[in-house]
């Protein structure tokens, strides 16, 4: 891969114990780069520092072969789109987009005009300059901001949590209106969301953090299957955790950590014997509450008619995950 983008070895000291980083992620031209972590794992972090908004304390950042960990953000030609859009209510949808290509007072009025029309064409907002931002729906407002985003031509599109305050059917339809619109203009972005479907679904590769530490960076499928490390595999899916007995039952050697997805596991004629304690249906699939004689607990996803409450039932794996105490991932 040839990195358009490149994170090297970036690191912010925000206090004595807190900091994030040291790392390093390249991401290529036109690549769309989800970072997913928990709440305080230094996403916004990451994508200030490469805003330009942090100083960084180590490391440098690199875009289209240039180091620009010195330039300013206004000469580093960002997008930049924000979890509230902050949009100004006093103003048009036309002023709103035209605010950043206004504000560097190079271009002359028609082309502004010109690039308000185009951009907001881009977001099937075409003739929508007059309007006032709160005539808006949420969707239509984040439309604008991403119009307005993209309006000065930015090299790379830096979105952080941008869909989270739409409700969850707009934020559904609104992702896969991002997601056309992104790939139709091929900018590089990076996109900062603590949900992994969102992540899934919008990044062509998935930057895991924890902790200010970068744990992983791959496409969906290779994070789904092949994890790095245990907090990879938990974060990312649902996960039965086994340690002790049950995970030597599993396959597990000394003191390794089993992890092991519900839809892995199967009822069988033989294996781990056990009792369904729970049975719950979402309609698309069932999952079983398991207590397994070795001891743990185990969720299998299955058919609906699978097992029945208070059944005794033997559990199969089809596929288990191993992990070193405290270490990272461990492939079969
Ligand atoms: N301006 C700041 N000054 C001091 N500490 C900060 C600052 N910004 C972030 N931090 C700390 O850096 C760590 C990472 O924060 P960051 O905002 O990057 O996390 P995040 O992954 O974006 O979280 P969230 O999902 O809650 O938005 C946290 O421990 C946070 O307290
Ligand atoms: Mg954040």
């Amino acid at each position: 891969m040839k990195a358009f983008v490149t994170l090297d070895g970036v690191r912010k000291q925000w206090s004595p114990t807190v900091s994030v980083g040291p790392l390093s992620l390249e991401v290529a031209r036109g690549e769309m780069v989800a970072l997913l972590g928990p709440s305080g794992s230094g996403k916004t972090t990451v994508l200030r520092l490469l805003a330009g908004f942090e100083a960084l304390d180590a490391g440098r950042i690199v875009v289209g072969g240039e180091d620009v960990t010195a330039v300013p953000p206004a000469k580093r030609r960002f997008g930049m789109v924000f979890q509230h859009y902050a949009l100004f209510p006093h103003l048009d949808v036309g002023e709103n987009v035209a605010f950043g290509l206004t504000a560097r007072g190079a271009a002359a009025a028609d082309q502004v005009r010109a690039k308000v029309a185009e951009a907001l064409a881009l977001v099937d907002l075409a003739g929508f300059e007059r309007r006032r931002v709160y005539e808006l729906s949420g969707g239509q407002q984040q439309r604008v901001a991403l119009a307005r985003a993209l309006a000065p031509e930015p090299r790379v599109l830096l979105l952080d949590e941008p869909l989270s305050n739409l409700d969850p059917a707009l934020r559904e339809r609104t992702r896969r209106e991002l997601r056309t619109l992104i790939t139709r203009v091929g900018i590089t972005s990076v996109f900062v969301t603590h949900e992994q479907e969102e992540a899934f679904d919008l990044g062509d590769r998935v930057a895991v953090l924890h902790d200010g530490r970068l744990e992983q960076a791959a496409t969906p499928d290779e994070l789904y299957e092949h994890p790095a490390s245990l907090f990879v595999a938990t974060f990312v899916g649902r996960a039965n955790v086994v340690r002790g007995a049950l995970a030597g039952a599993l396959g597990a050697r000394d003191g390794q950590i089993v992890v092991v997805r519900p839809e892995r596991l199967r009822f069988a004629d033989a294996g781990v014997p056990g009792v369904v304690r729970e049975r719950r249906y979402t309609g698309a699939a069932a999952f079983y509450q398991v207590d397994t004689e070795p001891g743990d607990r185990l969720e299998v996803q299955a058919g609906p008619g699978a097992a029945r409450v208070g059944e005794r039932v033997y559990l199969e794996a089809t596929g288990v995950m191993t992990f070193a105490e405290g270490g990272g991932g461990v492939r079969p």
